[in-house]
């Protein structure tokens, strides 16, 4: 059986870091896809020349075209501009719908069966531009930012018990930005419940430092994001779906009615496997975390009108 394909758009920090790990991993041969002339093509060359030391066979290609990435069976969408400091990721919106939508055609047509996974900021409005564009199904379109807000969240939370980070369980939902809400009442560590462990003034403050965990990545590096977290979260992604684990894992997906999510795309528990998103898992909350949920929707609610009324106004373009 030949290998699987995954294609990696923008091959900037978020999107050569990914394709790095799914060569290391060897999930498939790989397609990194860029707009600048021949750098595509140099970190995939450089990539392949790691596998004989690193032991991999995964073939990394790199290209300025999508022919070559035709019949991917996953396309991670990481083209865009990273933010900036002082730089909102709504800030972003317009010349990153412009971004994502011409890719998302380019690839609907050369790949049509494939999963795709958005990266680019923000985030859930992003998602929801691929998902238009393409035409896809839903279960075939989701956002990568829940895994990587969790993941930052779970960072915290064992740096102040001094534990394994394996130990620590936790969900962060709702949209990707200020808004998002780390939910304390499903975080535990082994099984005990986090607030048995971390008086709630401590608990409050990592619960902040996860909401800005995007921003305090930024401040550090001066310019660009972060990216090492950032792709560990994307391959994880692709890894239940290429291997069908059927992880759940928080994700951007479209909700027709969950959590009173109407026909957007916002981050909730899903189950991802081969078939993509297969299931969308709705929790209880407490009345705190529920009224941070609808702040968080009706944010990200008022982002993709936006990005609606862009697209609406340059169909064809
Ligand atoms: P970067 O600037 O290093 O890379 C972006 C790449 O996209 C550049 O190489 C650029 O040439 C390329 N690009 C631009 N237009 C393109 C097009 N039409 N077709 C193909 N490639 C194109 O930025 P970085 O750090 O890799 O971040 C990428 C995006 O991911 C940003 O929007 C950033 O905000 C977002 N991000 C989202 C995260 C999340 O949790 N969802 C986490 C980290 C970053
Ligand atoms: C992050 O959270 C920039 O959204 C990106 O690091």
């Amino acid at each position: 059986m030949s290998r699987r394909k995954i294609t990696v758009i923008g091959a900037g920090f978020v999107g050569a870091t990914t394709a790095q790990r799914l060569a290391e991993k060897e999930l498939g041969d790989v397609v990194l896809v860029d707009i600048v002339p021949d750098m595509p093509q140099g970190k995939a060359l450089d990539l392949m020349e790691a596998g004989p030391v690193y032991g991999y066979d995964s073939k990394v290609m790199g290209t300025n075209g999508y022919e070559e990435t035709a019949g991917s069976d996953i396309v991670v969408i990481t083209s865009g501009m990273p933010r900036k400091p002082g730089m909102s990721r709504d800030d972003l919106v317009k010349v990153n719908t412009e971004i994502v939508k011409s890719v998302t055609r380019q690839v609907a047509r050369t790949s049509p069966d494939a999963i795709l996974i958005v990266i680019s900021n923000p985030l859930d409005a992003m998602t929801h531009v691929a998902y238009r564009v393409s035409g896809f199904p839903k279960e075939r379109v989701m956002g990568m930012a829940g895994v990587l807000d969790t993941a930052r969240f779970r960072t915290f939370l064992s740096m102040e018990l001094g534990v394994s980070v394996e130990n620590v369980q936790a969900f962060v939902l709702g949209g990707h930005g200020d808004t998002m809400v780390p939910v304390v009442g499903y975080t535990s560590v082994a099984g005990i419940p986090v607030s048995k462990l971390i008086p709630k003034d401590r608990l409050d403050a990592i619960v902040q430092r996860t909401r800005d965990g995007g921003a305090e990545i930024v401040k550090l590096l001066k310019t660009g994001s972060a990216y090492y977290a950032p792709s560990a979260a994307a391959v994880e992604m692709v890894e239940s779906i290429l291997l069908d684990k059927k992880k759940v894992l928080p994700c951007a997906v479209r909700c027709d009615g969950q959590y009173g999510i109407e026909g957007f795309f916002v981050g909730v528990p899903v189950k991802l496997g081969a078939g993509g998103v297969e299931h969308v898992y709705e929790i209880d909350l407490s009345p705190e975390e529920r009224g941070m949920l609808d702040g968080s929707i009706a944010a990200v609610r008022e982002l993709t009108a936006l990005v609606d009324r862009l697209l609406d106004e340059s169909p064809q373009a």
